[in-house]
This record gives structure tokens, sequence and C-alpha cells, in this order.
């Protein structure tokens, strides 16, 4: 059987997609192909999945899939054979590249069925992502099932009204991750600094980041409440609150935010 997706690139997040996609049956082995460049990627995610392995992106085309997922980084696009644009022809091209805008996509792909793209998270690695994505027009009912199949297989996915949002759900959720782990990095050091031990800060910081990142997913309330909950008037967490007001936490990650939205325009005109 002739794959239906076919992968170029298969790496981290198109591993991701491909074993979840395999473990919730949404497609048969059978039905995905990948390739790769030269470091070996394909060759091991086609020996652990069972989905067949091309030599090259022509070869992968050839075989008429009907949805182009492109999953190599995106200084790689200007790495594909010049007749990738031509095999791709009616293709749906899903890109979970980062700053490769639709316009320029369409450039690449002029005769693709319609192209979509999208911007993925790190814990989509685990199944565990959210991802903004948007179509360059408006998609048949088939083809935006199977984008909200596959990008859902890395989580969360929410299709965006203007691909302007892209450059705001990049600042948010695309970089989050990093502001998250530089938090968790901030909480080892200052467990440092008041006397604790190097394992011990490590695994309170990241204890106390990944248990209270679960009760928010579990629980019902706000964070703001849930933060109210533990915080006893002139207890410990009300000084430490208050430093963080003091501090100005909130605008420091405002700015943090503004800054990641502002490269990401910056990057998408480059
Ligand atoms: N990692 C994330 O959480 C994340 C989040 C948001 C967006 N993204 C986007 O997802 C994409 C993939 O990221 P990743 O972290 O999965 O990257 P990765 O692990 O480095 O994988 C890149 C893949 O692209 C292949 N490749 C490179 N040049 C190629 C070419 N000319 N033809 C065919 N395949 C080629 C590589 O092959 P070889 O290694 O075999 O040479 C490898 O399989 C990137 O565009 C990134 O912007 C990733």
């Amino acid at each position: 059987m002739n794959p239906t997706l076919a992968f170029i690139g298969a790496g981290k997040m198109v591993s991701a997609i491909v074993q979840s996609l395999l473990r919730t049956n949404s497609f048969s082995a059978a039905e995905i192909g990948c390739c790769s460049a030269k470091d070996g990627t394909s060759e091991k995610l086609a020996e652990a999945t069972g989905i067949t392995r091309f030599e090259s992106v022509e070869q992968m085309l050839s075989s008429s899939p009907s949805v182009l997922v492109l999953g190599c980084k995106p200084q790689q696009l200007t790495e594909l054979p010049p007749t990738a644009s031509d095999l791709a022809t009616d293709c749906l091209v899903l890109s979970i590249m980062a700053g490769i805008p639709l316009p320029r996509l369409s450039e690449v792909f002029p005769n693709a069925r319609n192209i979509a793209r999208s911007m993925p998270n790190t814990p989509g690695q685990i199944g565990h992502g959210v991802t903004g994505y948007l179509f360059a027009k408006s998609p048949e009912q088939k083809d935006r099932q199977l984008i909200e199949i596959i990008l859902s297989s890395l989580g969360t996915a929410y299709e965006l009204g203007e691909e302007a949002d892209l450059d705001r759900v990049t600042a948010i959720s695309g970089s989050g991750p990093a502001y998250v782990f530089e938090f968790t990095c901030a909480l080892e050091e200052a467990g440092r600094a008041v006397g604790l031990s190097d394992q011990l800060s490590r695994e309170l910081a990241l204890r106390t980041v990944t248990g209270a990142a679960r009760l928010m997913e579990s629980s019902e309330l706000h964070p703001k409440e849930l933060r109210d909950q533990v915080t006893s008037p002139n207890g410990t967490t009300q000084a430490a609150l208050e430093s963080f007001t003091a501090d100005e936490l909130r605008t420091i990650v405002r700015h943090a935010v503004e800054a990641a939205r502002a490269r990401s325009i910056e990057l998408s005109h480059e």
C-alpha cells in the first residue's frame, strides 16, 4: 500500500507523531512513510515502528501520499530537492517547522491541495503538548479532520483565526516550556542559596513544579484560586508572593512574552 502520510524528517517531533498515530490506531504502519537526511533517524524510526522508509524525498513523493508533513528543521527547507514542489501536487502539506510563514510555504508548494502551518511545543514529544495551527485557505472537512488527528497526537491542538496569532502562540506555548524550565532552575538555585544540598534542591524544585502542574491540570479551580488556597494570611507563601509583587514578576513575564513575539515576527521575515 502506498503511504497516505509522508514525513520529511524523522527526528523527535515526527517520531512522537508517528508513534502516537500508531498507538491510537489512527493510521496503520503501511499508511505511513518517512525519509531523513544523513544521521540515520529515518532508519531508526522505521525499524522501531514498521513504517516505510524512503531513500529520498523524491522517491517518497513519487508514491503520491495524501498528506506531506514537513518535520525537518526550518533551515533545511531550502535543502529540499527542487522537484519536491511538483511531486507534492495535490498533497495536503502540514508544516511543523518554526518560523516559516504560509506565503513562503505556498511559494515552495504552489500546487498543494492546501497548506497548514502549525506551532507545536516540546511537551508534544510525550503527548502533552499544545499546538496552534491554521490553514492557508478554508479547508475541506476531510482535510480539517486529518490535520486535527495528526496534531492531536502531540496533545491538544487549537485552530487559530489569523497567521499573526502564531507569533502570539509561539510566545506563550511555543517558548513557554522554557519559561517553566527556567523557573525550575531558579527555584533549585534558591534552594542551594538557603542551604539545601545540590541534590535535594534539584529534586524539590523538580517535584514541586511537576506536582503543581499536575494539580492545576486535574483541579477545576483556576490557578489563582489554587494559589490563594495555599496562602495563609501572614504566612510564608504570602511573604514570598509579596516579594514577587515587589519585584514585579508579572511585568517580567509580560516583557519576556513581548520579546518572544517580536523575535518570532522578525524570524518569519528573515
Ligand atoms: N522539538 C520540538 O519540541 C519542536 C517544537 C516546535 C516546533 N518544532 C519544529 O519541528 C521540526 C523538527 O524538530 P525536531 O526537534 O524533531 O528536529 P530533529 O530531531 O533535529 O529532526 C530533524 C529531522 O529532519 C531530517 N532532515 C534534515 N534535513 C533533511 C532533508 N534535507 N531532507 C529530509 N530530512 C531532513 C533529519 O534527518 P537526519 O537526522 O537523519 O539527518 C531529522 O530526521 C523543526 O522544524 C522545529 O522547528 C519542534
